[in-house]
């Protein structure tokens, strides 16, 4: 059986996802046209969405990553975030743009928000490629949002259940049976 055939509902096709980007690619553009920012992605499920959409931004900029941990290997986040590789560069002045997968109860980025403030950076915005809006319970919101989506867990494009779907290409709601 495909990887395919566990998805129950495709959220984002490929054509979807690339013309989005590109949208997004265009609004930070215009926004840091006199400015060299830093994207920083949080790693893993942000190394497609990172890739595309640092291709769609014209502006000077640098990058970097994170890996946190939050999620064992369920769908439902323990709260606790975990820094298991930090920041390779000094982001003092700098203007950082934190590149997530996907916003779901806040904790992640909430954390990681304040995590980097500390550092003094001259400004912080964030961008997600996904937004679940009805499971925030901390108070964080995204500055540029791919697709807002209902409460389902999606994985593919960089998004993974227990590691694996990260290939697929698109975005698609993971069939209940397959975790439960
Ligand atoms: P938060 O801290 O609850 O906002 O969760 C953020 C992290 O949880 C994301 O970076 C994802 O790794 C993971 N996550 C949340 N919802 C999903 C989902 O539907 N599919 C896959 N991973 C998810
Ligand atoms: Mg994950």
């Amino acid at each position: 059986m495909s990887m395919r055939d566990d998805i129950a509902k495709v959220l984002a096709s490929e054509d979807d996802i690339r013309a989005r980007i590109k949208e997004l690619g265009a609004r930070i553009t215009e926004d840091y046209k006199d400015k060299e920012p830093v994207f920083v992605g949080v790693l893993k499920g942000c190394f497609l969405f990172m890739a595309d959409l640092v291709r769609a931004c014209d502006v000077r900029c640098t990058v970097d990553f994170m890996v946190v941990s939050s999620y064992g290997a369920g769908t439902i986040s323990s709260g606790a975030v975990e820094i298991v590789k930090d920041l390779s560069h000094d982001i003092a002045g700098r203007d950082v743009i934190i590149v997530e997968d996907i916003l779901d109860s806040g904790n992640t980025l909430s954390y990681l928000k304040r995590y980097m403030n500390a550092r003094e950076p001259a400004s912080i915005r964030i961008v997600t490629l996904l937004d679940k809006p009805d499971r925030r319970t901390a108070d964080v919101e995204a500055d540029y949002i791919g697709f807002t989506i209902p409460d389902a867990f999606v994985v593919g494009y960089g998004l993974d259940y227990d590691q694996r779907y990260r290939n697929l290409p698109y975005i698609g709601v993971l069939k209940p049976e397959v975790y439960s």
